[in-house]
């Protein structure tokens, strides 16, 4: 999921509008084994949402979904947390990580394939949507915000996790110095206009931001960690060579070494939490 939102130049960035369905779906799949060993900031970021969930969420919880859920790690979490009579459904757009959910969680759980923006859940079905990011993957945040109002019930929680502008901002000033003007970093959304896509699709919910900050052995550890979580680069500016070996050397080269001597990597998380209006009423055109 790692997607990266450099503050340099436009060019240096791609929409992620450029990546396709079955592009994620595919290199996620391809990902599950070795997903969860490299899944440091994933696993802090859904750490940061259940302690929201325990805030914001006292009343019962009768049906959830973990929208996203790759290899089911979160699932199983909000299944051990939740009464027994809770029931917990992943869904996630790639087979092959809810092939491998399946394989590795209780059978308890349902496991469903399905795309954020067409969730296959009926109108105010839902008590909480908990989501650790996967919303930068989806080219718009507005139809996905939208999907979660409607399947929620009239007072149904969101939780969710995402990633802002200044996501990976070192890496990619590094490779702006090894291979200027060229897309190496997923793009994120800015804040400012993420609050917008709140204000329209689920209004009231609130963004909260933490900037986390990761340390690694250096720039090639990096790149092996995107691609263990099956989150390289994926924008339609990709070209063959983009990777060769001589600018990977040069990035490497470039990249600020911490004063231990590793590296960082800055990310800039962000943390949805919304609430559905419990006077709420369900209408032909969605929820009002
Ligand atoms: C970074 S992983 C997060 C997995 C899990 N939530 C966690 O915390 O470890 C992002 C997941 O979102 C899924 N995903 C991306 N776009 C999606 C979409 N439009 N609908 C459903 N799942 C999607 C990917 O297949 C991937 O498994």
């Amino acid at each position: 999921m790692l997607d990266q939102w450099p503050h340099t130049s436009a060019a240096a960035t791609t929409p992620a509008t450029h990546t396709t369905s079955a592009t994620i779906a595919r290199d996620f799949g391809e990902a599950s084994a070795s997903y969860d060993s490299a899944a440091r900031l994933q696993r802090h970021m859904g750490h940061q949402l259940l302690v929201r969930l325990a805030d914001a969420t006292p009343g019962d919880l009768t049906d959830i979904v973990d929208l996203g859920c790759g290899t089911g790690y979160f699932t199983a979490q909000l299944q051990g947390l939740l009464p027994t009579d809770t029931g917990v459904t992943g869904v996630d757009l790639s087979p092959g990580m809810i092939d491998h959910a399946r394989g590795q969680r209780s059978p308890a759980i349902r496991w469903l394939v399905a795309d954020a923006c067409q969730l296959p859940f009926a109108d105010a079905s839902l008590d909480l949507v908990f989501s650790n990011l996967m919303i930068q993957w989806c080219p718009d945040p507005i139809p996905v915000l939208e999907e979660c109002l409607r399947v929620l019930r009239p007072g149904g929680h969101l939780l969710c996790s995402t990633l802002l502008d200044g996501t990976l901002r070192e890496l990619a000033l590094a490779w702006e110095v090894a291979d200027p003007g060229q897309p190496h970093i997923n793009r994120f959304e800015p804040e400012l206009v993420l609050k917008e896509a709140l204000r329209r699709a689920f209004p009231g919910a609130l963004l909260q931001r933490e900037t986390v900050v990761l340390e690694y052995p250096g720039p090639a550890a990096l790149l092996a960690e995107l691609k263990a979580l099956g989150a390289s680069f994926k924008g339609q500016g990709r070209r063959p060579t983009m990777t060769a070996p001589g600018r990977i050397r040069r990035m490497c080269e470039v990249y600020p070494r911490a004063a231990r001597g590793g590296i960082e990597a800055s990310y800039a998380a962000g943390y949805i939490i919304g609430r559905k209006p419990a006077n709420s009423i369900q209408t032909d055109s969605g929820a009002r």
